[in-house]
């Protein structure tokens, strides 16, 4: 019963992943053979250094990118058999990403940004519809990320931790079960990273979410509850 209990707590699991990069006659293996499990609600810290493959496995988990060895579940679930447009749907479902440069479309306003992964796969029949209801949720989500006076905002309008926490409430609108956040702080002041990344800290509270951070500063890794040190493709204990 336990041994259930436990087995069901995992939401993500990587089995034995590989992954190499072919460049011209050249083969780079960049993971070589990671397992790891992520529990629901916990957060993650993947610390190690440049070159690690931490970016690499946070792709992988995430369903940007397929493993050349292995396999990543999702609560059992293996998506390497789905078809790229069902692996789309359920990435846009399941994970929210958040990326040190934050990419964001800066012809469009906070508000529309955040919106964007709300309208994904909304056909032209409800449109409207669908668009008032994504953009009452984006100014919700914003909310959240304490932003919503600055809804009409472009990017380049806000500074660097606002267009952050605008990353994050586009991460969240779909109400993802797992926040996948690669160096979120990186680009960011010692206190703008630290409020950001108690906002995380915060939102995973808030909404049980799952969280998995990947960083290089260790004063992240010490706020996490669990640190995992990647080195040379390897995880290391
Ligand atoms: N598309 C690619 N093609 C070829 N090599 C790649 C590709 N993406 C990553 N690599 C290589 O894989 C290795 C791991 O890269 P990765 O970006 O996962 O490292 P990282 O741990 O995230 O590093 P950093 O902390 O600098 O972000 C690096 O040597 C990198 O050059
Ligand atoms: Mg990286």
């Amino acid at each position: 019963m336990r041994k259930a209990q436990l087995h069901n707590d995992v939401i993500l699991r990587a089995d034995n992943l590989v992954k190499d990069y072919r460049i011209g006659r050249y083969t780079l293996r960049v993971l070589h053979g990671v397992t790891l499990e992520v529990r629901r609600g916990e957060f993650l810290c993947i610390v190690g250094p440049s070159g690690a493959g931490k970016s690499t496995l946070l792709h992988l988990l995430g369903i940007l990118d397929t493993p050349t060895e292995g396999k990543v579940l999702y609560r059992d679930k293996d998506f390497a058999s789905l078809s790229p447009s069902e692996q789309a749907y359920w990435r846009n479902r399941l994970f929210g990403f958040v990326f040190q440069f934050y990419h964001l479309m800066p012809d469009f306003t906070a508000l529309e940004n955040v919106a964007m992964p709300a309208l994904v796969g909304t056909g032209l029949t409800g449109w409207r519809q669908a668009r008032k209801k994504a953009r009452q949720e984006a100014l919700r989500t914003l909310e959240l990320v304490k932003l919503a006076e600055r809804a009409n905002h472009r990017p380049s309008q806000l500074a660097g931790g606002e267009r952050q926490r605008v990353a994050i409430a586009r991460a969240l609108i779909n109400k993802p079960e797992v926040l996948l956040c690669d160096e979120p702080t990186g680009n960011l002041d010692t206190d703008t990273g630290k409020r950001i990344l108690e906002l995380l800290c915060n939102i995973r509270e808030q909404t049980g979410c799952t969280l998995a951070v990947v960083t290089h500063d260790e004063d992240v890794a010490a706020m996490g509850g669990r640190i995992v040190h990647l080195v040379d493709g390897r995880i290391v204990q």
